[in-house]
């Protein structure tokens, strides 16, 4: 009777397909009130002798029982994983989707270009905060507190003295603070004013230049900028400096470039201010304005853009659309 477990479970095993199915048929017979269990119980029951001889021959196959469904528990586990593999197949042979590349803005592109053409003529990159104080922004520049652009209107005031720098020519004043002539510099970086219109965002992109030595005249800054247009812009481009107004430059002046609009009708564009540095702006570095003269200019960079790549609405350099950015 004993001996007919073992053929009876490896019948039933082989049509077990689950492993909860496996584990029923453990407790039918293995479990506390299982079949062999209950068998096994009755050893107890019988005489030493009968106990000497039974007793191996039970464990041996209770052994085998064991063995069994350890086995066919292995199995079900490995058909298990094979089945997910196989779900989970990839098909190499399927065309791919196809990856795209991401490319540099077209004011990144701009912006690098002019801090190229810069570096060939031996200026430096200096860089400093957006977040700026109304001592570096306006005071140190000469502008005086009754300027219009320091009315809320025009500036981010973050309180306490603090703002968004509404130009880069603040890094004029940190360069020469820390720094003795000769100097000669770019500084890019972004600009921030209340204004929002086909030509103005509220934060937009200037660079910034700074040359100081012991005899630069307005010849330095008309030759610089002129060969600074002529490499941007083309070589035969004309261009016109018109006298103008800034607290920290004196004289100052506007460059403007003569451009063909997209019906070939030429006009004047201005693209930067400019002019050779006020000894008021050397005084609040402690300069020697008889020692040293300086020249000073300040681009946007969306507007150079905007009139190479012939832009019309410089929002769209915001707006993030692929069609937009690609043409680039
Ligand atoms: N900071 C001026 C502006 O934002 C530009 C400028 C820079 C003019 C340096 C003169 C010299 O308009």
């Amino acid at each position: 009777m004993i001996n007919d477990f073992i053929p009876k479970i490896k019948k039933e095993i082989t049509q077990i397909s689950t492993e909860n199915d496996l584990m029923n048929l453990k407790s039918k017979y293995l479990g506390k009130k299982g079949e062999f269990t209950v068998l096994t119980n009755s050893i107890k029951d019988l005489s030493i002798d009968e106990k000497k001889t039974q007793g191996p021959i039970i464990n041996s196959i209770k052994k085998e029982i064991e063995s069994l469904i350890g086995a066919k528990f292995k199995l079900l586990k490995q058909s298990s994983i094979n089945k997910k593999l196989s779900e989970e197949r990839i098909d190499i042979s399927l065309p791919s989707k196809g990856s795209s590349y991401g490319s540099v803005h077209p004011i990144s592109q701009v912006l690098d270009e002019i801090v190229n053409i810069f570096t060939q003529f031996g200026f430096e990159v200096f860089e400093g905060p957006e977040i700026e104080s109304e001592y570096y922004n306006f005071e140190a520049l000469n502008i005086s507190k009754d300027h219009p652009a320091r009315d809320m209107q025009d500036t981010f005031y973050l309180g306490q003295g603090s703002l968004l720098r509404t130009h880069t020519s603040p890094m004029q004043v940190r360069m020469m603070e820390v720094n003795e002539p000769p100097i000669k510099i770019i500084s890019p970086g972004k600009v921030y004013r209340c204004d929002s219109d086909v030509t103005h965002t509220p934060m937009f992109h200037q660079i910034e230049g700074l040359l100081v030595d012991r005899v630069i005249t307005f010849a330095n800054l008309k030759g610089i900028l002129n060969e600074f247009i002529a490499r941007f812009f083309g070589k035969d481009i004309k261009t016109r400096f018109r006298p103008s107004y800034f607290p920290f430059t004196e004289p100052s002046a506007e460059l403007d470039i003569e451009w063909k609009d997209k019906s070939g009708n030429k006009a004047w564009m201005e693209v930067l201010g400019c002019g050779m540095v006020n000894p008021k702006v050397f005084d609040s570095v402690s300069y020697d304005s008889a020692e040293f003269t300086g020249l000073a200019f300040g681009m946007g960079i969306e507007r150079l853009a905007m009139i190479k790549l012939g832009i019309t609405d410089i929002r769209y350099f915001y707006q993030n659309d692929l069609k937009f950015l690609k043409q680039f």
